[in-house]
């Protein structure tokens, strides 16, 4: 279904997200027919060019980052057609007036901010400034929104100034995962799993998000956040707020958003004991793989102390999860690439069969967000064959893209989905400021306090499951984490 008539304007449209995610993700929904005729899409970016040479850039980045089968070159010239471009000086005055003539009146009205943070005041400033954002724009910014609660206030306040809380769109590309939004179909749209999902019946919940990059190509950044800042305080405390909150009255922007604010202000203070941080160290090559570089001289600062690797222990008090941890971790240049949380159930209260205990399994969900999006219910059976009643476990597995047939092996990417519910204009799937407040007031004493004692992040071999420690983080409670592959 087409979304209303739009004008789009991307700043640092030169950029590597645009090139690679924003512009790439709006040409797959262009051909998927989402796009309505006449939308416009304006480039803005400090670099002097005409649309031309804008076009030739976007044509690249289509060649590079859409899959061969959606490249019919017509397609892309008419895509190609919908887009505009104009030279900006996000903190001066040049091209601002060249852009106010490019909207067009009576379209939404969107402004995507992907460029640093420091640039969201200027350019919020001079939207205003220069009558090119309507009473109602839309207005979409970039993660980091933030490094800690102080800043990521004055970046409330500043936006603030200029837009409402409901223009404001605020990314965290997780939330765009269809996986992601399958957690809460998984959970409010099936009587099966509800009654089972406490404290009463889950022994234990673990997140992770695995990733076999490193931070190459982008040390000079990641060395100033680390691992907790990167994917803690946004997408795994998103996933962890989708697996712990209320049911919301309704699938509603406020309704969701004010569920998961509870759970980040019920989140405990962490223990030194119950977080393991850790840094890839390099390794040398050998017959069975290459050498692969360590995170110091990947990130360029042979000094550094940030984490590539983090594994954290998470209370969340209240009564429906109180005694039932959350384990995550995320880590870079791991033995491999999954997204994944995996819900353990316990045991149940008393076993009629004369199993001995090892045999015995309890119930896991596991629900993959990436790569393979499925989900998988490990459940009992008896054991085929004459030799008595023998137990063991086995998976109900199901792969989206077996089970959907096209459509499930279709899935867009986050970002297109996310941009589309911008011009739409619905914020359920994006954070709201008291929300991102909320998950830095937490993270913040945590980052102090390993600050605060000095504490080095642990070494763990490039293309390994992460640093022995974290082994240890599960061993003491008497569980494990589950195999990274
Ligand atoms: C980004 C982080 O937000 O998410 C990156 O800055 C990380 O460090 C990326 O690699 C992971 O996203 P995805 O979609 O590849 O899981």
């Amino acid at each position: 279904i087409p979304v209303d008539l739009f004008d789009l304007v991307i700043f640092g449209a030169t950029g590597d997200l645009a090139q690679r995610k924003i512009l790439p993700g709006l040409y797959r929904r262009f051909i998927s027919g989402q796009m309505p005729q006449g939308a416009r899409i304006i480039g803005a970016a400090r670099s002097e060019m005409d649309a031309e040479g804008f076009r030739t850039q976007v044509r690249a980045a289509i060649e590079e980052f859409v899959d061969a089968a959606k490249r019919d070159p017509g397609n892309i010239a008419a895509f190609l057609d919908c887009l505009d471009y104009v030279s900006v000086d996000a903190t001066g005055e040049a091209g601002w007036d060249a852009l106010r003539d490019k909207i067009t009146p009576g379209r939404v009205n969107a402004f995507y901010f992907s460029v640093a943070p420091m640039l969201f005041g200027p350019l919020a400033e001079r939207l205003k400034a220069h009558d090119i954002a309507r009473d109602d724009a839309r207005i979409v910014v970039e993660k980091p929104f933030g490094r800690d609660l102080a800043s990521a206030k004055a970046l409330n306040a500043t936006l603030a100034a200029h837009f409402e809380e409901s223009q404001i769109y605020r990314i965290d590309h997780y939330l765009g995962k269809e996986t992601v939004q399958n957690l809460m179909a998984v959970r409010f749209a099936n009587i099966l799993f509800e009654p089972l999902w406490n404290a009463q019946y889950i022994d234990h919940v673990q997140i992770t998000v695995a990733e076999t990059v490193g931070v190459g190509g982008r040390g000079a950044y990641y060395d100033k956040s680390g691992a907790m800042r990167d994917m803690v305080q946004n997408h795994l405390m998103q996933l962890l707020c989708l697996i712990a909150m209320e049911p919301p009255y309704h699938f509603d922007p406020d309704a969701v958003r004010d569920e998961k604010v509870k759970v980040i202000r019920a989140l405990q203070p962490i223990p030194a004991a119950d977080i393991v941080r850790g840094q890839y160290a390099g390794v040398k090559a050998s017959a069975a793989r290459a050498a692969q570089p360590g995170y110091l001289e990947d990130s360029e600062n042979p000094e550094s102390r940030t984490e590539s690797y983090i594994a954290l222990k998470v209370q969340v008090a209240n009564w429906r999860w109180q005694g039932t941890p959350f384990y995550l971790r995320t880590g870079k240049r791991l033995r491999g690439r999954a997204s994944e949380i995996a819900i353990t159930f316990k045991a149940p209260p008393h076993s009629i069969f004369d199993e001995d205990e090892s045999s015995w399994r309890e119930n896991v969900l596991v629900i993959r967000l990436q790569p393979d999006e499925g989900m998988n219910l490990k459940v009992m059976i008896k054991e085929p064959g004459p030799g008595g009643m023998r137990l063991v476990q086995v998976p109900l597995d199901m792969s989206f893209a077996e089970a959907l047939g096209e459509e499930g092996a279709d899935i867009p990417d986050a970002y297109e989905r996310l941009i589309m519910d911008v011009i739409r204009g619905n914020q359920t799937l994006f954070m709201r400021g008291d929300e991102v407040e909320a998950a830095w007031a937490w993270t913040d004493p945590i980052i102090a306090g390993w600050e605060a004692r000095g504490d080095k992040p642990r070494p763990y071999d490039a293309g390994s499951s992460g640093p022995e420690d974290a082994l240890m983080l599960m061993h003491r409670d008497g569980r494990r984490w589950r195999e990274i592959r």
